[in-house]
């Protein structure tokens, strides 16, 4: 029910909220980035005039995307919009913020170019551009919320000295290592300018620049270097489904065993193609993960896939952890067979 004149239709609600999801989801990316996401979490409500002011954002602005977010129940605003607090929605939202980010900043372009994007033609003739240094962000974020926690455990009792990051992306996991783990280092691999500029920012901040190294490479092409000889843990995650098609995943991970001589444990954390899921039920983040994949041709393996290709791989299952947020994911504890 819309007004006390308007009575609108449960599928006329269904369509609203689809549209209306769509301006509270570039809301929420807009909101973390300008702080205002986090100053909800902080102090539980935001004052709009204060906060324009605090931030320079223009106040209109800040209310526009608080009453985006009011759509979704995320926040609440006051009679007159000048105050809002955090509704039943913001917990979530919060921690999956990055998703949101990944969305909208990260694959924004591909998404409003959908239409030139339908025939292999029109993506040959104009590349799938994704905005690498907004992807960087979301998946740091995405990765300390959900990948981070199981993989710590997954390193207990391991001897490290030296680890490979492949797409590293942000190198948070270096960085985190390095804290962690005071006599490391670490080697971050990326193939993408966005990527490494937002590595080296990060490991100056954190004042690793002694420790942690960032290379520009294709890891799906590495040449052989003698830094890698040193490295006893090579890591990989949220760019595995990179190597496949199947025949690629097999050659590529016998061939991190000729890359890195010396690693004793290779950990792998990824996302995967949903199996068994329709309409509606669609869980968060799987319908965009695997709507942009193949917008962009790359072949994404089922669970049961990655591990049937492990068997050929070079690599034994040593431990592993299954995810549910984002769905379909998984990290195995891999070891040379
Ligand atoms: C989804 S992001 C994940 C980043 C990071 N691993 C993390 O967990 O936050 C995937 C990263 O892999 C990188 N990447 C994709 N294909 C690559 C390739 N062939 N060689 C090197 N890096 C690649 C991308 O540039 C991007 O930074």
């Amino acid at each position: 029910m819309a007004t006390a004149e308007q009575v609108i239709s449960d599928e006329a609600q269904y369509c609203a909220d689809t549209f209306n999801g769509a301006i509270a989801s570039a809301a929420i990316s807009a909101a973390w980035e300008i702080g205002l996401l986090d100053e909800l979490e902080r102090a539980g409500r935001v004052g709009t005039a204060e906060f324009a002011r605090a931030s320079g954002a223009d106040e209109n602005v800040v209310r526009a995307l608080l009453v985006a977010l009011s759509t979704r129940r995320i926040v609440t605003l006051d009679a007159d919009r000048t105050e809002a607090t955090t509704a039943a929605g913001f917990a979530d939202v919060y921690r999956s913020k990055g998703f949101f980010y990944w969305l909208t900043r990260g694959c924004g372009e591909l998404l409003t170019t959908l239409p030139a994007k339908m025939t292999l033609a029109g993506r040959e003739a104009e590349s799938v551009r994704r905005d690498s240094r907004a992807i960087s962000v979301a998946c740091r974020n995405i990765a300390r919320s959900f990948f981070d926690p199981p993989f710590r455990e997954l390193l207990e009792g391991l001897d490290l000295t030296t680890v490979a990051d492949l797409g590293c992306g942000s190198s948070d996991r270096l960085i985190m290592l390095a804290d962690l783990l005071p006599h490391t280092r670490g080697i971050g691999i990326d193939v993408a300018a966005g990527a490494i500029n937002v590595s080296k920012e990060a490991i100056a901040d954190a004042g690793m620049e002694d420790r942690i190294s960032v290379v520009q490479d294709d890891v799906l092409n590495l040449a052989p270097r003698e830094e890698y000889a040193g490295v006893d843990l090579v890591t990989c995650f949220l760019m595995g489904h990179d190597f496949w098609p199947r025949e690629n995943a097999v050659t590529m991970l016998r061939r991190l065993r000729e890359t890195f001589p010396n690693a004793k444990n290779l950990i792998i954390g990824d996302t995967c193609r949903s199996t068994g899921v329709e309409g509606p039920e669609h869980p968060m983040f799987t319908l965009g993960f695997e709507t942009v994949h193949t917008v962009m041709d790359q072949y994404l393996p089922t669970l049961d896939e990655w591990s049937s290709v492990l068997e050929e791989s070079g690599w034994r299952i040593a431990d592993r952890r299954v995810i549910d947020l984002p769905a379909f994911s998984f990290i195995y504890r891999l070891t040379p067979a």
